[in-house]
């Protein structure tokens, strides 16, 4: 089963009709080149994933930068042009697809990107996602929360991890991606999840075998000991998808994971300013 992880899209559109929390954020898209993004290199990416034959697509939130429904709509029309149908997509909210309290009233997110996000509305997590017959599933968890100005912090809540528990004790057995925006291992309170700890409390209870985040806007992988008999937790982030800066670190990125028989490898695949192409590092 071939996996594609994506991040913090961040789809870039119009600034007009902005308000309160809004402008600041975007202030931020035009002045902070780490907070620029190009939508260009979207449709070439789901081209290429198309034409990779990936089994899913997992969308680790961000999707918008200021939940405007002009973004969402840009995004599901590129998935509708590339022809790929929302069964191979989940996609998890971020900060930003919450990001003033009238998108969490109006479930923005959830009503123009429905079918992608498969979910009806910010109560329906976790989200359960069984992946082909090959024993992998997808566990998407929903952090966000509409925080106060300058703040991008992520909360689980009580419910959505007992449901978590249960999951992952249901599909025990089973290859388990966990899929979240907030990290579990990076963030201050300010920025970081609150819940982590109940969180990696129930990983270690229960065990997975893989977890996707993004919000820190790196790529990076982390192994968590989950303790005896758990063996190691891989913890994978990638750079945002469509970052108009580029320099050596911080580059348009995603991530492959190819899924066989339980072993997991995986790769790095980077938009090249040179070829025009999304090219794979492998
Ligand atoms: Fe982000």
């Amino acid at each position: 089963m071939l996996i594609a992880h994506i991040s913090d899209i961040h789809y870039p559109a119009g600034i007009h009709s902005l308000h309160g929390k809004r402008w600041l954020g975007a202030f931020n898209l035009l002045f902070n080149p780490l907070r620029s993004f190009d939508s260009s290199v979207f449709p070439p990416l789901l081209t290429f994933l198309r034409n990779s034959g990936v089994d899913h697509i997992i969308i680790t939130g961000d999707v918008a930068s200021l939940a405007l429904e002009e973004e969402y709509e840009q995004v599901r029309l590129a998935f509708e042009e590339a022809r790929i149908p929302p069964s191979k997509v989940t996609i998890v909210p971020g900060n930003h697809d919450t990001y003033v309290p009238s998108a969490m009233e109006d479930e923005t997110f959830w009503k123009v990107l429905g079918p992608y996000a498969r979910s009806a509305g910010p109560d329906d997590y976790p989200l359960v996602t069984e992946i082909g017959v090959g024993g992998l599933v997808t566990i998407g968890l929903s952090s966000a929360v509409t925080s106060p100005c300058a703040m991008s912090y992520g909360v689980l809540g009580t419910r959505q991890l007992e449901r978590l528990d249960d999951l992952l004790a249901r599909y025990d057995g089973y290859t388990r991606i966990v899929a979240l925006h907030h990290s579990p291992v990076h963030g201050l309170v300010c920025d970081g999840l609150q819940d982590s700890v109940a969180l990696m409390d129930i990983l270690r209870k229960r065990g997975a075998e893989l977890l996707f985040h993004g919000h820190i806007h790196h790529t990076e992988v982390h192994h968590i000991d989950l303790g005896p008999g758990r063996g190691q937790l891989p913890v994978m982030s990638v750079s945002p998808a469509l970052l108009k800066q580029k320099t050596a670190g911080k580059m348009p990125t995603i991530r492959m994971i190819d899924v066989h028989q339980g072993h997991i490898e995986h790769w790095l695949v980077k938009w090249s300013d040179r070829f025009r192409e999304w090219r794979p590092e492998r």
